[in-house]
């Protein structure tokens, strides 16, 4: 036999008993998810065996049967996985795909594998260890990021670079502060998805169809051996809860959107007005007519794709939005978008991390533009606080500089002393010390501040967490 062909008694439909005719072919093609599910194969056979241990040891079928289940199991996923076996995208899915051939490779035995199954329980089986196994893989992802930026964030502690507000000048702050802020987004995505795991962490196997079975099935023997730390509670909902797949879209979705603004960033810091940031040329694109360009291409494709994310999001929402409980076809639709989502996320955080490792920061370019926009005002008011002026007096004397400045074309400390003292009389010579940039930055050493010792906690911090969620993800291993 040829592999990956199913012989034609077990290549028919696992359903049609049933029926007198076949399906109409075209009728097959539009129903059959193995294209989209075939992803799940090593998630399907794990399933199958930890099933057909139990029905073992129930005594459901005979201790002889199960194992020669399990090794049937055994002997396709690891064809699958060397290639020896390929799939038959002529079966309606992966549970069926698997089936077949478990019983053309081991006979009568094949046909007890989905005793007390159904493949609604299957499925939701299926998903729930999938994700299981993939979500870390893109947890590790994120924390390599935040890893990356704290890097990045360690030898730029001094780097000043003007914070805005309304993408206008508002007060400067460091290039380590920045992108920290950024660290902590993904910090509370990756906590997110480890939220999400603990609500898909009960096996939904042995709800059948939609009623459970009256076979005495063994399902806390079955998740124990999959490794959940339960069951799940009633077995219309485990068939017919997608609720974690739009959870995790969701989470996807908020990590697509903190990729595209800080890919925003990017365009913008790359432009030549800007110039904070030179992205490496293996990170950039050229113009086909234009021999000077060197484009972002990649933080725009990361914040193009957004959408995509965005969308299978919208996606699930609605095709959930109708379903009666429990089981209904349209749940088929799920892995798509899911996995559609899961793949541009994975794939966008990937390309984010080469781009913003490989790229060069134009630090006395920040730096310059620490020097216009009056990005020391507050500091002015500030230092009349300090000296016993209410605030809101302050602001007002400071904003009395900053206009005689504008007028002048010059820098708040560009003004003269006689200057400052036509605002107020309390401003005198070290007024100076008080308004560098530098001084702006250091000065500002509240918890969660810019100053420089304070990002350095920061990033103490955001290592702790990388190491500890890291040596966790390890240990599950
Ligand atoms: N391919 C199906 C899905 O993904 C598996 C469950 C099929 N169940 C059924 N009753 N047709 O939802």
């Amino acid at each position: 036999m040829k592999h990956g062909t199913l012989t034609k008694d077990n290549h028919a439909a696992l359903w049609h008993g049933r029926f007198k005719e076949g399906p109409d072919a075209a009728a097959v093609e539009f129903e059959t998810s193995i294209y989209v599910d075939e992803r799940m194969a090593e998630d399907d056979i794990r399933g199958s065996i930890a099933h057909a241990k139990m029905l073992g040891n129930t005594g459901i079928i005979s201790q002889a049967d199960s194992s020669k289940i399990v090794k049937g199991l055994e002997s396709i996923s690891k064809d699958l996985k060397s290639g020896k076996l390929s799939i038959d995208y002529s079966a309606e899915d992966i549970h069926s795909f698997i089936e077949a051939t478990l019983t053309d490779r081991i006979g009568e035995p094949g046909k007890k594998v989905h005793t007390g199954r159904s493949r609604n329980d299957q499925i939701a089986l299926d998903e729930r260890l999938y994700l299981k196994r993939v979500i870390p893989e893109l947890q590790g992802k994120l924390l390599k990021l935040i890893d990356i930026l704290c890097d990045i964030a360690s030898k730029n502690l001094d780097t000043l670079i003007p914070g805005f507000t309304h993408m206008q000048h508002a007060q400067p702050v460091t290039l380590a502060h920045h992108l920290c802020a950024w660290a902590w987004s993904l910090v509370r995505d990756n906590e997110r998805l480890t939220d999400a795991l603990k609500r898909i962490d009960l096996s939904p196997l042995g709800s059948g169809a939609l009623a459970g079975s009256g076979l005495p099935l063994d399902r806390e023997a079955v998740a124990k051996e999959l490794g959940f730390s339960g069951v799940t509670p009633n077995s219309l909902d485990s068939v017919s809860d997608r609720d974690y797949c739009i959870e995790f879209t969701s989470c996807f979705s908020l990590i697509q959107m903190h990729l595209s603004r800080f890919s925003e960033e990017i365009v913008l810091w790359a432009t030549t007005e800007f110039n904070f940031i030179e992205l490496s040329e293996k990170w950039s694109t050229g113009s086909s007519i234009m021999p000077q360009k060197k484009n972002p291409d990649f933080a725009e494709l990361i914040r193009g794709r957004t959408g995509k994310v965005y969308g299978q999001l919208t996606n699930l929402l609605t095709m959930m939005k109708g379903l009666p409980l429990s089981y209904d076809r349209d749940m088929q639709e799920d892995k798509e978008p899911l996995f559609n989502a899961f793949d541009t996320v994975s794939s966008c955080l990937n390309v984010f991390t080469y781009m913003i490792e490989s790229a060069k920061w134009n630090k006395s370019v920040m730096e310059q533009g620490c020097e216009g926009g009056y990005l020391n005002a507050t500091d002015v008011a500030d230092y009349l606080v300090r000296k016993g002026l209410p605030f809101r007096t302050a602001h007002g004397v400071s904003a009395k500089a900053v206009r005689i400045a504008i007028e002048n074309n010059c820098k708040l400390e560009d003004l003269c002393v006689e200057e400052f003292k036509m605002c107020s009389e309390l401003i005198d010579e070290d007024i100076y010390d008080y308004i560098t940039p530098r001084a702006c930055v250091e000065v500002r050493s509240t918890t969660g501040g810019p100053s420089s010792k304070k990002v350095k906690q920061q990033i103490m911090m955001l290592k702790k967490i990388v190491n500890s969620c890291t040596k966790k993800s390890a240990g599950k291993k």
